[in-house]
């Protein structure tokens, strides 16, 4: 069965739609790579609303531990034969008791999931855009990349397409050859430069992919935009780059989150308001997406 309830929409800053909260079917879950899944799950009414860097709540509608639902960035919309969205797919890998729960799941098992969540990502506005990802952090960045190419539209009503960008460059940070999944398939299949780093150097520039960051800074075609989503002590360094750079950047932060929908303020994170002056938000709502400049990472 695939009942679907909607959440009201709570009227708080930031929060843009009433979430749908659904039973959904898991249609397929594969292994990419080291501790790193990718699972598709049927959610018409979600996939429909979701737009790129906005994310939704899973918990097992089976089990009371965990208890609390966890967030998840939406990867990309499936579609039926008729181009309508049929669910969403998303990659995680596993840290803890849920993400270990649910690598054990198979097509079929059932997971509770409540969304759109969020704000996500802005459209891309031509130029030359640098994404910057650590971890499982490139998530986020296969629907900007399709709907920056005008591969795919998202959102109900659909959002317009933005201006193409002249240039896509993607660089991707992980610990080892053996933790990176899906670059090919998501990224330089369409036509993104790949830059890759990793701290053991089994593939690609042994080190930082915020060196990679800083080698295109100096190139002769510097990015006219950054978006990042990744560990934080790599979004704070990104932050600190592009400061100095002068180049406008969106971070999507990855706090910790219970309700998801701005009810219990566990998620909080400080960041500058208009005024100049700080205030704890919750990413939840008013993020998980950030301009880089209004974050503060050492509060
Ligand atoms: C907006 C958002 C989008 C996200 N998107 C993805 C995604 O696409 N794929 C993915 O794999 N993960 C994503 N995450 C992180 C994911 O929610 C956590 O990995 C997950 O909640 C861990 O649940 P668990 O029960 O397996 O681990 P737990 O048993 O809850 O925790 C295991 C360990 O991980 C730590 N931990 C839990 N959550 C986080 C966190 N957010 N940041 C740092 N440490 C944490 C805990 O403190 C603990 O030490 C996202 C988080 C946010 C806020
Ligand atoms: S997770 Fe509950 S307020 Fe953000």
């Amino acid at each position: 069965m695939n009942c679907t309830a909607t959440i009201p929409a709570l009227g708080l800053p930031g929060q843009v739609m009433a979430a749908a909260q659904a039973t959904a079917i898991i249609r397929e879950q594969r292994k990419l790579a080291e501790r790193t899944y990718w699972m598709r799950l049927e959610c018409p009414d979600i996939a429909a609303q979701i737009l790129p860097g906005q994310f939704f709540m899973l918990r097992s509608p089976d089990r009371s531990d965990p208890l609390l639902g966890r967030p998840f960035a939406l990867l990309d919309v499936y579609r039926d034969d008729h181009g309508q969205p049929r669910g969403i797919e998303f990659g995680y890998v596993t840290v803890g008791k849920f993400t270990n729960l649910l690598s054990t799941m198979t097509a079929g098992d059932e997971l509770e999931i409540w969304g759109p969540l969020g704000n996500g990502f802005p459209i891309v506005n031509g130029g030359h855009l640098a994404i910057v990802a650590g971890g499982i952090g490139q998530t986020p960045f296969v629907g900007v990349i399709r709907e920056a190419l005008w591969k795919a539209r998202y959102g109900q009503p659909q959002r317009e397409w933005g201006k193409r960008p002249r240039r896509l460059s993607f660089c991707y940070g992980a610990r080892s050859q053996a933790n990176i999944a899906g670059v090919n398939e998501w990224f330089a299949q369409s036509g993104v430069d790949v830059h890759l780093a990793t701290d053991d150097g089994s593939v690609g520039h042994h080190g930082y992919v915020t060196q990679l960051l800083q080698k295109l800074i100096a190139s002769d075609d510097p990015p006219t935009a950054v978006y990042c989503c990744g560990p934080e002590p790599m979004m704070h360094a990104v932050q600190k780059i592009v400061t100095q750079a002068n180049i406008p950047a969106w971070l999507s932060l990855e706090t910790p989150m219970a309700c998801g929908f701005g009810a219990c303020f566990s998620c909080v994170a400080p960041i500058v308001q208009d005024d100049g002056t700080w205030d704890y938000k919750r990413v939840c709502v008013e993020g998980p997406v950030f301009p880089a400049d209004r974050v503060v990472f050492e509060a």
